[in-house]
């Protein structure tokens, strides 16, 4: 129903036009990709009076009820003209990897198919995997959690940097700064008030006043949080509890919460798109721009241009990019015969990668950083030698159990949605319009921390998310048009304290068009520990089902099937979509890619800043951290201009 919504439709308001890009082909800071790292760093550096240039590899399309609307947020992440589809390996081992039901395949007439049986002649794909490819990057398609991660990610960065600065306590201020916080009394020192990213929750009704959602709540909380029958008032309190608040134990309690969400008080989307909007929009008063902020949009950064400084060290001086839509193989569009029209820009001071954690890798490699034997193999010349750039990948295993009731959830509040795509005849987008209901709402209601046995330390090593009336089972093509019957209810465990760095994304070839060869390598490393964690999270979320009792019980489980071991399923069902560390921070230029500066080692006037720096992945929901890295370099690039 609600699927079915029209993308076309424009809000009103003025579309925001990138500005002609050849005016000048000298700005002092050049940034790639305007996703969590790069979109804030560029709006930021601009309001302080340097001159930028944003390269956006997608279009301007934020002020559509596509980007606009949180409860569209899945059918965004396919949109062809805001999206990018890759397709990624998660095993080697090719008998493992086509276990997964979701394992994808081009067929001879090109059209995608899934599933454990190919058709002959069906070329195998891997599983699909987008990426948001539009102004605001993965944080227009992506669920709007944004928690921050457990202090002992960011007290880890502090460790293998030896830079203080990267301490959780000491990264505080920069929450504050970014947040524009709407769920909390205005004035506590903890959030903050007037940032970019406005930050709202879920509306607790539609948990409190459906009477078996709330039942379900009830067991998780009797059983995770030994509070023996919580009323319906108990229920609301502890999942108002806010789990970005400051206190640095705050994940050693599990329990239930509601996450917080990037979305505003009138329950629209809030993404880097906001800002580089309103920072471009800014006039002063003869009508001239305000900020010498430049967007260029449907244009793909190709390489980093480098000179010397006279002592043979490489130093980054601008950017060579292509322009037109669809340039991509990720992009549905995609068309290898069109060919874009060839750009440079110079930057006076420094150029900034924020391609995100497939991106950023394949640019710098490109451009001949990177290890040595990949890039001559491609007949790339080396600029440095750097072999960390493209590895550590790693992700947030995620896996589901997902069960159907003997009655429909009741009160859902999706039940008079049509999804025509017009307020008149769709009472949801007439409610969203009036800042209320069912389309305003992130699509998993219900969080809950949990520690398993194999938790390295006191915090929560699960973070787990649940719906009633919806299902969320991983990433494949159309995932977005499935129809769930209002029976449905999932709960996805998501797996923190990663011990899994083994990813990798490889150049196929020096052509800056084609998709690099990404392999997640899952559990490659820590397999029975992680696989144990998990195993462990789906007993304890099927023991909360178990005692929901009629109407709702007995219930017919989907997942974890009865006929295979839970840890062979697990193997097989993991899916995952929080990519970081593939250009890794470190001390070492052996083993790492930046310094705790975001400088790239061995070059002068480049920086990383995306989820690639991050050298365990940030809990269990990257952007929150991501945000904070952004603005954590705009102070480290302002110091050092
Ligand atoms: C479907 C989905 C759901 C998610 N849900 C959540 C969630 O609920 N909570 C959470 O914390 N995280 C979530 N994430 C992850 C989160 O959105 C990302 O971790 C975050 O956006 C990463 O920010 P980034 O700046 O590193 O990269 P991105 O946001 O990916 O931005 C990179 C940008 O660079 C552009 N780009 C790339 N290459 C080039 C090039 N060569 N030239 C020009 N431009 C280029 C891209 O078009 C893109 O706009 C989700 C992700 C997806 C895909
Ligand atoms: C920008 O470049 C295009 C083609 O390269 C040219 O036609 C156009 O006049 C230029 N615009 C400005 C403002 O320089
Ligand atoms: C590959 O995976 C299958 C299925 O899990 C497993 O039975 C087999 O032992 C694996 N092979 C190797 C070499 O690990
Ligand atoms: C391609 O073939 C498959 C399987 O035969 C079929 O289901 C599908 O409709 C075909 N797609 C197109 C675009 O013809
Ligand atoms: C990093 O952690 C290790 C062990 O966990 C410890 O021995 C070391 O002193 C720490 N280093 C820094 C710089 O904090
Ligand atoms: C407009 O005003 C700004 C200062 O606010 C000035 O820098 C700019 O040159 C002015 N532009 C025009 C066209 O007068
Ligand atoms: C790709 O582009 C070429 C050149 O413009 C065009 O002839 C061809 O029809 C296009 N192919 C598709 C599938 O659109
Ligand atoms: C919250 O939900 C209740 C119904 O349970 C509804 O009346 C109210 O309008 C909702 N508020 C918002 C902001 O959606
Ligand atoms: C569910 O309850 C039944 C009956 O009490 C019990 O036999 C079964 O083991 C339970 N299952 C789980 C997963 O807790």
């Amino acid at each position: 129903m609600k699927k079915a919504i029209k993308y076309t439709i424009l809000l009103g308001g003025l579309a925001v036009s990138a500005k002609c890009n050849n005016v000048s082909s000298e700005y002092d800071y050049v940034v790639v990709g305007s996703g969590p790292g790069g979109g804030p760093l560029a709006a930021n550096l601009a309001r302080e009076g340097y001159s930028v240039f944003l390269i956006e590899a997608g279009g301007n399309h934020g002020d559509e009820l596509l980007q606009q609307v949180p409860g569209l947020a899945d059918v965004n992440s396919e949109d062809p003209e805001m999206s990018w589809q890759f397709f990624v390996s998660h095993y080697q081992n090719e008998t493992q990897a086509r276990r997964d039901r979701y394992f994808t395949y081009r067929l001879a007439n090109g059209s995608l198919w899934y599933g454990i049986d190919p058709p002959e002649g069906a070329t195998p794909l891997g599983i699909y995997y987008p990426r948001g490819a539009t102004v605001g990057g993965s944080a227009i398609s992506n669920a709007m959690n944004v928690v921050l991660p457990p202090p002992a990610d960011f007290n880890y960065i502090a460790n293998v940097t030896g830079d203080e600065s990267w301490q959780a306590e000491n990264l505080a201020q920069y929450f504050t700064e970014f947040e524009r916080n709407t769920y909390t009394e205005p004035g506590s020192v903890d959030h903050g008030y007037d940032g970019f990213i406005s930050t709202n929750r879920n509306n607790i009704s539609y948990i409190a006043d459906r009477p078996g959602v709330l039942r379900v709540v009830q067991n998780a909380i009797s059983q995770t949080e030994n509070i023996e029958s919580p009323s319906q008032e108990e229920v609301i309190q502890l999942m108002e509890r806010d789990l970005n608040r400051p206190d640095a134990d705050r994940y050693e309690h599990p329990g239930v919460y509601q996450i917080p969400l990037h979305i505003d008080e009138n329950r629209r989307r809030s993404s880097p798109w906001n800002y580089i909007s309103d920072t471009l929009a800014e006039t002063s008063s003869n009508g001239s721009a305000l900020y010498p902020l430049t967007l260029s949009t449907h244009s793909l950064a190709t390489k980093i241009v480098f000179t010397n400084d006279g002592k043979g060290n490489p130093v980054a001086k601008g950017v060579e990019y292509i322009v037109g839509e669809g340039l991509y193989e990720a992009d549905r569009r995609y068309n290898a015969s069109v060919q874009g029209t060839k750009r440079v820009v110079k930057a006076r001071k420094e150029v900034i990668i924020s391609g995100g954690a497939f991106n950023t890798p394949q640019i710098l490699k490109l451009s001949g950083i990177g290890p040595r034997n990949e890039l001559e193999e491609h007949g790339i010349p080396v600029v440095v030698d750097l072999p960390a750039v493209g590895e550590y990948l790693q992700d947030n295993y995620e896996v589901p159990i997902n069960m159907r009731s003997q009655i429909p959830w009741e009160n859902s509040p999706f039940a008079e949605c049509t999804g025509s795509g017009d307020a008149e005849t769709d009472p949801c987008l007439a409610q969203w319009e009036e800042g209320y209901g069912a389309y305003g709402e992130g699509a998993a209601p219900i969080f809950m921390l949990y520690r398993t046995g194999q938790s390295d330390n006191n915090d929560a090593d699960l973070i787990i998310f649940g719906a009633g009336g919806a299902v969320f089972d991983g990433h494949y093509p159309g995932f977005s048009t499935v129809q769930w019957p209002p029976t449905s209810f999932f709960w996805t465990a998501v797996k923190m304290q990663n011990r899994n760095p083994t990813g990798t994304v490889r150049l196929r070839s020096s052509n800056p068009r084609e998709v690099p060869e990404i392999n997640l390598n899952f559990y490659k490393e820590g397999r029975d520990a992680d696989v144990a964690a998990l195993a462990e999270g789906l007993e304890h979320l099927l023991s909360i089902m178990n005692v929901t009792g009629e109407p709702y019980a007995p219930f017919d489980i989907i997942d974890p099937p009865a006929e295979i071991s839970l840890e062979q399923h697990i193997l097989d069902h993991s899916f995952s979509h929080h990519v970081s560390g593939s250009c890794r921070m470190g001390r070492e230029k052996s083993t790492s890619c930046v310094d705790s500066n975001f400088k790239v080692h061995g070059v002068d006037g480049l920086r990383v800043v995306d989820g690639s720096i991050f050298p365990r992945a940030p809990g269990g929901f990257p952007v929150g951290a991501t945000f904070l890295i952004s603005q954590k370099a705009f102070h480290t690039i302002l110091a050092d201009a």
